[in-house]
């Protein structure tokens, strides 16, 4: 089974709960999603492989660490995912970025099926896929997302998501257990409407001020 981790780090924390809180205007909601993303990759990419390498200080010649050259892909589930690759990007701005298009029917709460990747095959199969949304719910989204980057050969997947639902949670674990999961929090439950309770709304629509 896949690793689930809950961020705890009391700044995420304190930004998690501005952005809940429904008086929160799109323009914060904006930051604080990316401000939250780049503090989570800070943790995400914690067991990025280094290596050693020689260096001359001002001072003295010295074996010191770099990252290896494993290029890392943030990809974005569309729409609110993008809110969140600024922020990681900020982190590792090497990263390349990829999309991929989908949304949930809101009646079904199935995503749609028309998926479209927009990420290289051959960047794929050889970089560290870290899949953003803010809101893992029932994990319809999580999945397809997932399977149609393995699909086109992604091999090391992470998900980093805001807000996890238990059921989604369990979902994506079923189907990837290959496949750890990182959250800022792990929230209640999801509603009859598959939104996730306590939650903080629907985020696309409060990331780009669409309702
Ligand atoms: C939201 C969210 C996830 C999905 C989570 O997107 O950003 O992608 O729902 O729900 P699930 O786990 O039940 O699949 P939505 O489909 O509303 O599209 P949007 O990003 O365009 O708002
Ligand atoms: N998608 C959202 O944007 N919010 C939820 O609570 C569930 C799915």
């Amino acid at each position: 089974m896949s690793k689930f981790t809950v961020i705890n780090h009391p700044l995420i924390q304190h930004k998690l709960r501005i952005l809940r809180d429904k008086n929160t205007s799109t323009k914060d909601f904006r930051d604080l999603v990316n401000e939250i993303a780049m503090l989570m990759a800070y943790e995400v990419s914690r067991d990025m492989q280094l290596e050693d390498v020689e260096i001359d200080t001002p001072v003295a010649h010295a074996t010191v660490k770099q990252l290896t050259g494993k290029k890392v892909a943030v990809v974005p589930i569309l729409r609110a995912g993008l809110g969140m690759v600024d922020g990681v990007v900020k982190l590792i701005p090497a990263a390349r970025i990829g999309h991929i298009g989908m949304y949930r029917d809101e009646k079904t709460l199935e995503p749609a099926r028309s998926i479209s990747v927009k990420l290289a095959r051959q960047i794929l199969t050889k970089t560290e896929v870290i899949v953003v949304d803010p809101m893992l719910a029932t994990g319809g989204s999580a999945k397809d997302a997932i399977a149609a980057l393995k699909n086109r050969g992604a091999k090391y997947i992470k998900l980093m998501v805001l807000v996890a639902a238990p059921e989604g949670v369990k979902a994506v674990q079923a189907a990837d257990p290959d496949v750890d999961i990182y959250a800022a929090a792990l929230d209640d439950h999801l509603n009859q409407n598959g939104y996730i309770v306590p939650g903080l709304g629907d985020a696309g629509d409060r990331l780009f001020g669409t309702k």
